[in-house]
């Protein structure tokens, strides 16, 4: 009999933690690293924001609340929902978390039983198959290709349901690949689903605030209001409030689903920290002035990052409409060796080498799920993604 649990068996830690955990260390060491690992943004939570907290504190509001959140908040979410998507949810709909993974988490577990399946386009958002398995559950992936730009088709998802199908996650922007589905590419998904009665939408809308140029989000609910009483909506303030340590994630959905996740969370972390909180009214109800200016800041980072990244040998990076990620094919790096000597024989191999031979930290696409490939994360300042992109095209130029 061994101690630990056989589940933990069936997952494996966040290589995008590791990624980091390991820059971070050589950085320590000494060496001159540029890590565009992060999946957050560079800049400070807002100070309105951040003046609710401290205020929330002053007035003591730091008991026990609700478990899944308190009811100004949950008005705060409905408005939220109603203003940005045009979905009417009541409080009663809608269950706040700590961070969009425990809701996410949550969902699962309150829903999954042994067999049942649960579609996920990759490349995926590390976490979610994990998700999956540990609540029960098997995730099946379709991939997306680097010629549909990362997003899978209505033929695709079609072949991919089965009777075990309980959910098809759905993740626009994605991390890790940016990619955004317009609403003409979401109708064709959901009208897939419109046809399939027995599956559940839960879609992951993380990064709506991060869309750029001409590129409009839109969620699936909204998309197919047919959809919306088998529809999960979660969403949060980590990505665009630049709140990734207040842990604050929230969704809406049918009432006895809500009420399900609310359970999970009743028996694991109560409620979400009650000062976050009431930040997270302010980050909704406040001002959303700095939105604009600082996706101005990504899109001229984007644009740099894929633009230097398209004169590097051997790969091609597509420019993607949200998030702050991109994702670059190395298809015609895979068999070459490096300038030190190393054989790249996979993406992994790839960013490995990258690390070790250049100080650039990247995540490799195998953790993703859709290789060979790498994801940058470009929320960093313009002098080092310059730098570091001039260092992976010098290492390109070197492969053999
Ligand atoms: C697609 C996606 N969903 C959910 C999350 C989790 O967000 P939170 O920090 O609110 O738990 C992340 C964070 O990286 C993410 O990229």
């Amino acid at each position: 009999m061994t101690f630990l649990s056989a589940t933990l068996d069936r997952v494996k830690p966040s290589p995008t933690i590791a990624v980091t955990t390991k820059a971070a260390e050589l950085k320590a060491a000494g060496r001159d690293i540029i890590a565009l690992g992060a999946g957050e943004p560079d800049f400070d939570t807002p100070q309105n924001i951040k003046d609710a907290g401290i205020a929330a504190i002053n007035s003591g509001k730091t008991k026990y609340t609700a478990v899944d959140g308190i009811p100004e908040l949950k008005q705060a979410i409905c408005a939220k929902f109603a203003r940005d998507n045009a979905l009417t949810y009541t409080p009663a709909q809608v269950t706040v978390g700590t961070g969009g993974k425990q809701v996410l988490y949550n969902a699962f577990m309150a829903t999954l039983n042994k067999g049942d399946e649960v579609i996920i386009p990759a490349p995926y958002w590390v976490s979610y198959p994990d998700m999956v398995l540990l609540a029960g559950g098997t995730p099946v992936t379709v991939a997306a290709s680097l010629d549909t730009s990362f997003k899978i088709t209505a033929a695709q998802l079609e072949a991919a349901i089965t009777p075990k199908t309980k959910w098809f996650l759905f993740n626009s922007p994605s991390n890790p690949t940016g990619a955004g589905y317009s609403w003409d590419e979401l109708k064709a998904l959901t009208d897939v689903l419109l046809r399939h009665p027995h599956v559940w939408v839960m879609t992951d809308d993380m990064y709506e605030h991060l869309a750029y140029g001409d590129f409009k989000f839109c969620t699936p609910a909204q998309v197919e209001p047919a959809l919306y009483d088998r529809t999960l909506t979660v969403n949060g303030v980590s990505k665009a409030y630049a709140m990734t340590g207040w842990r604050i994630g929230y969704a809406a959905g049918p009432e006895p689903l809500i009420k399900a996740m609310r359970k999970v969370q009743s028996q694991s972390t109560s409620n979400p920290c009650s000062v976050s909180q009431y930040a997270a009214i302010e980050a909704l109800n406040g001002t959303q002035d700095f939105l604009a200016p600082n996706n101005d800041m990504f899109v001229r980072r984007r644009d740099l990052v894929v633009d230097m990244l398209n004169t590097a040998q051997g790969i091609v990076c597509p420019r993607p409409e949200g998030a702050f990620y991109v994702y670059p094919s190395i298809a015609d790096c895979i068999g070459k060796t490096t300038a030190a000597g190393t054989l790249i024989d996979n993406d992994e191999a790839f960013a490995t080498a990258l690390l070790e031979e250049t100080g650039v930290a990247v995540v490799f696409g195998a953790a993703f799920g859709l290789s060979p490939n790498f994801r940058v994360s470009y929320a960093t300042s313009d002098d080092a993604l310059k730098q570091a992109c001039q260092r992976i095209i010098d290492f390109c130029a070197k492969l053999s």
